[in-house]
């Protein structure tokens, strides 16, 4: 499993399992079946509403803490009272420390994401997060942040699949030594990515599956990335990604592809509140 160094002198696994609309009846066994995959690093948020079940599943595997890389995240409506929502966070998962604790949308509406993030340099000085960083930040976004505090996000989480590349938040978080996270790594099933011809030429051209393709884009491109599935034979392809590599020219034809269009598949963080 490759690792990628933040900003902050941690490390955090390049491939990770997310858990947004996993049920949260079956997250305890969705997540430990991830786990018995060989996932290390899963990605939850208060507001999917299944922290209890990913943290259910962690006590269960018995893999001890130090192995395990965990995210999550703060909501809107939570961004004056983070300490409090941090805490609740904990609880469900039963730990007592994050690894990465994010602003989950600027909510720029609310105007308090600049609170938020001095709220977080203290809970990570704290010890309650090991890291710290936002999701959803567009440049402007960003640029506030820089300006208001000396502390720089670890990671900016940001959609990201081959038809929504966002390059100008790339760039720039690239150029403030912000890692990317792509979240909606396969574009969330909402568009044919898994059948476009470049990518299924490519998943011929190694015998593997177009998604292993899709994930292994993500990873030569040095984003980290965490697809959801609900089904153990995905987990298990989705996780089987460290035996091929794309070639440049393959790794250029996916990059080409946003210019097809297909675009944003989320909302724009300017109007998520
Ligand atoms: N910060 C944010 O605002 C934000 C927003 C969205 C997501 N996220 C994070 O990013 C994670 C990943 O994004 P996502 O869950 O939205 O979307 P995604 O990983 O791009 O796509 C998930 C979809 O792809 C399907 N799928 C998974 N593996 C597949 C495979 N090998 N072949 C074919 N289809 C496959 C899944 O179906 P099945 O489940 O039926 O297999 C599901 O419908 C989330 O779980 C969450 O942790 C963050």
């Amino acid at each position: 499993m490759d690792s990628i160094a933040l900003n902050d002198g941690t490390t955090i696994p390049q491939l990770g399992f997310g858990v947004f609309k996993v049920d949260p009846a079956h997250t305890e066994r969705i997540v430990s079946e991830a786990l018995e995959v060989g996932y290390r690093h899963i990605d939850t948020a208060a507001i999917y509403g299944n922290e209890e079940g990913v943290g259910r599943a962690i006590a269960a595997s018995g893999i001890p803490r130090g192995e395990l890389y965990i995210t999550t995240k703060l909501w809107n409506d939570r961004q004056g009272d983070a300490p409090a929502a941090l805490r609740e966070s904990l609880d469900k998962l039963g730990l007592d420390r994050v690894d990465l604790y994010l602003i989950h949308w600027p909510a720029p509406a609310n105007d308090r994401y600049v609170e938020a993030w001095r709220s977080l340099v203290e809970l990570q000085a704290a010890g309650l997060t090991t890291s710290i960083g936002v999701a959803n930040f567009l440049v402007p976004h960003l640029e506030r942040l820089l300006s208001e505090s000396d502390v720089v996000p670890a990671v900016d989480q940001i959609e990201l699949h081959p038809a929504h590349q966002q390059p100008e938040t790339v760039v720039f978080a690239r150029e403030h030594g912000i890692h990317i996270e792509s979240w909606g790594p396969l574009g969330q099933a909402k568009y044919p990515l898994l059948e476009n011809p470049v990518i299924t030429a490519a998943a011929q051209a190694h015998g593997k599956s177009p998604a292993q393709v899709v994930i292994r884009w993500h990873l030569q491109s040095g984003f980290i990335v965490f697809p959801k599935t609900n089904h153990r034979e995905r987990m298990v392809e989705n996780f089987d990604v460290f035996d091929f590599a794309l070639t440049d020219a393959e790794q250029a034809a996916i990059t080409a592809l946003e210019a097809e269009g297909g675009g944003r598949v989320g909302s724009h963080p300017d109007t998520v509140n």
